[in-house]
């Protein structure tokens, strides 16, 4: 695709550069070769995956498999066009949307905050209640097994099933195959979908699209029911980091977004932290400042501060894989989204005179999708705001992050931006495999491995012993 034609994203960290509580341009200096190391290994951590080499112990599990992923799905699309693994995943997405107006999509963890980030992003604020016209004739979305909440799944028969039994989609998705929330999520719907369809199975089958490893328990029922299509995750894709494989693909999908601009945009930032130097390396260079402001000043709190209603759930997935991949080892950064303005109400009072445990990252949508909504004049000024009159909301926001930045910069509290041209595929696929890469740099600058979470195994060990023991 014509390079000049896709917006990059860019990350200014000149609010971080300031003396005795930030950072200093001769820190970065000294980062510099450092993160370059880090950047190395990672890259051969990836040719180790794909050669025939034994996988050293102290790289187990290596799941760099993520980083040219978008590459190879793309290239695949090229070459196999119709029969390529992006076609199928829309032929199927789209068979889906004709057949049913409600799809629920069940994950948990790297198998559900991909998802849920895509469509909080990209698709209308309003999506579930438009009708299906005005949502471009695709379902409404519903996110289940990320759970066990009785009333949550009592509320969602009643929205399923409650004005009859109308027929529903489910996009199934979990790596191993047997995660206990979304298992048991499964087992319920998809007997709630066979009541709906009389018990026959021919057609309940065509109403789900499965996304699994390869020798999963899932994939095994799936095969049973003789699913027309079940997606894989590759070996070598962790979950956290699987959001432009399957994962999250085929949710994009179904939603009606542009699987090809999320793949695109993801290898634009492969290239530019392949080919850049750190200064001008957005991965590097956020990674850099991130780690000097916790070595250096303690800021072990990293709030990712977005900026507009749509950025939520893209801050959870960030938490997420923040949180799973270098909070071990007694290590890792404390990760905290916050939604603004909504959160200059209840966290920023902290953020300005609290603790000073925090590296804030500003992370921000230069240009909205629609038109502008504009301040109103009004014969009715008792609000004083006629002398904002003619001022898009827009503006309102713009001024209130650098109102915001600035008055952290008054009291030397660092700060950073983040800028995305749009809040769309392309941005989204820049942005996720950004943060990926960064906790992948990260992990191999401090020694840590980034990959795998071996802490989450011990609740899952209790919780099954606790409900199998007899
Ligand atoms: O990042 C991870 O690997 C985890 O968060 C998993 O995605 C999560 O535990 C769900 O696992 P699975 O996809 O096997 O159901």
């Amino acid at each position: 695709m014509n390079e000049s034609t896709v917006l990059p994203i860019s990350y200014d960290p000149s609010g971080a550069v300031i003396r005795e509580t930030g950072i200093s341009q001769a820190d970065l200096d000294w980062l510099a070769p450092r993160l370059v190391a880090a950047r190395n290994e990672v890259l051969d951590d990836l040719a180790l995956l794909h050669s025939d080499e034994p996988v050293p112990k102290e790289k187990e599990p290596l799941d760099a498999g993520f980083i040219d992923l978008p590459e190879r799905l793309l290239a695949d699309h090229s070459s196999k066009g119709e029969r390529s693994q992006l076609a199928r995943i829309k032929r199927a997405a789209d068979a889906l949307a004709d057949h049913v107006d409600r799809v629920v999509i069940l994950g948990i963890g790297g198998s559900y905050m991909g998802a849920r980030a895509l469509f909080e992003a990209c698709c209308h604020p309003y999506h579930n209640e438009l009708g299906r016209i005005q949502r471009g004739r695709r379902p409404q979305i519903f996110f289940e097994g990320n759970n066990v909440d009785n009333d949550a799944m009592s509320g969602l028969f009643d929205l399923l099933l409650g004005e009859g039994p109308h027929r529903f989609g489910i996009v199934v998705i979990s790596k191993s195959g047997s995660t206990l929330e979304t298992a048991v999520a499964l087992r319920i719907l998809l007997e709630q979908l066979r009541g709906t369809c009389d018990g026959d199975l021919e057609k309940v089958r065509e109403l789900v699209i499965p996304i699994t490893g390869l020798k999963s328990r899932l994939r095994s029922l799936c095969m049973e029911l003789q699913c027309p299509e079940i997606f894989p995750i590759p070996d070598g894709v962790g979950g956290r980091f699987s959001v432009l494989s399957a994962v999250g693909l085929v949710p994009a999908a179904v939603m009606g977004l542009d699987t090809v601009k999320l793949l695109e945009g993801a290898a634009l930032t492969n290239r530019r932290f392949c080919n850049s130097q750190p200064g001008d390396n957005p991965v590097l260079d956020y990674v850099g400042v991130c780690h000097l402001m916790e070595t250096r000043r303690g800021a072990t709190t990293r709030v990712l501060s977005t900026w507009g209603k749509g950025l939520e759930a893209v801050g959870l997935w960030h938490d997420q894989l923040l949180a799973e991949s270098l909070g071990k080892n007694g290590q890792g950064a404390l990760p905290l989204t916050c939604v603004n303005t909504r959160d200059l109400h209840s966290r920023g009072q902290q953020h300005q005179e609290g603790r000073r445990d925090k590296m804030i990252t500003n992370l921000v949508v230069e240009r909205p999708k629609c038109e502008p909504v504009a301040i109103k004049p009004s014969t009715l000024n008792q609000d004083q705001l006629n002398d904002l009159a003619g001022k898009p909301l827009a503006d309102v926001l713009s001024a209130a992050l650098a109102g915001t930045n600035r008055a952290y910069a008054d009291d030397r509290r660092p700060t950073a931006d983040l800028r995305l041209p749009r809040l769309d595929e392309m941005s989204l696929g820049q942005l996720f495999q950004m943060f990926m890469l960064a906790v992948a740099v990260e992990g191999r600058l401090i020694g840590i491995n980034p990959y795998g979470q071996p802490g989450v195994e011990a609740y899952k060990r209790h919780m099954n012993e606790l409900l199998r023991k007899k």
